[in-house]
């Protein structure tokens, strides 16, 4: 499949109902917990999208932060012109994030799975994070998520550790490395 057909766009009123399909994709399948900005803990992005929107350019610009928060940039996910997910690169890493969370979080719509789409963000994704000037990105995911582990492992994470996930208690949380940076095409 050509992989020139990607982009990553930041979050658009324009496509704000193709946005809310996507989220009740998830939400239908039992996946509350995305996309980012639309989970069930933080159903922003369909409460209040212009809210949503602002928070998302706040969070870009490290404008006013809601606590707790880092500045981060949050991407949805094209491909062939249609959304297929949606990713949040943080900038930097707090307690929480360096404790699980990790510096990349991503989904892909379950219809669109298994095709490859994230490994090729996850490429531009790093891009990314290598011009924000972040050498080493932080990585994790559940012990059981074979998908994202095999993304991590395709970018050579390096295992730092293992330990008890705080937001799913009982299950394991991988924790990795990710340092050769792919770089950023001109696109
Ligand atoms: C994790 C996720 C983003 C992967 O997206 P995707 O576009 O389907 O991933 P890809 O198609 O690029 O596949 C990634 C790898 O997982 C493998 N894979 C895909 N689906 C799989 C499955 N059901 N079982 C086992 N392996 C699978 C692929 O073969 C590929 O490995 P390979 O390159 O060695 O062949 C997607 O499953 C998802 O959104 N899950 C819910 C949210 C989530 O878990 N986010 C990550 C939190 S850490």
């Amino acid at each position: 499949m050509a992989r020139n057909d990607l982009e990553l766009i930041l979050p658009t009123a324009d496509r704000k109902d193709e946005f809310l399909v996507m989220a009740a994709e998830f939400h239908d399948v039992g996946e509350t917990d995305w996309p980012h900005h639309a989970r069930a803990g933080d159903p922003i992005a369909m409460e209040d999208f212009d809210a949503f929107l602002k928070r998302c350019e706040n969070l870009r610009l490290r404008q006013d932060m809601p606590p707790g928060f880092v500045p981060s940039t949050e991407y949805w996910l094209v491909a062939g012109g249609r959304l297929v997910g949606t990713a949040s690169l943080r900038h930097e890493l707090n307690e929480f994030l360096t404790y699980e969370g990790g510096h990349i979080g991503y989904c892909i719509r379950p219809s669109q799975r298994g095709k490859g789409y994230m490994t090729a963000f996850m490429q531009r994704l790093l891009a990314e994070a290598a011009r924000l000037d972040i050498d080493s990105v932080l990585m994790t995911c559940l012990a059981k998520n074979i998908p994202s582990q095999r993304i991590i492992e395709h970018f050579d994470g390096t295992l730092e550790d293992e330990r008890p996930s705080r937001r799913e208690p009982g299950s394991l949380l991988r924790r990795y490395w990710i340092t050769n940076l792919p770089e950023a095409s001109e696109d």
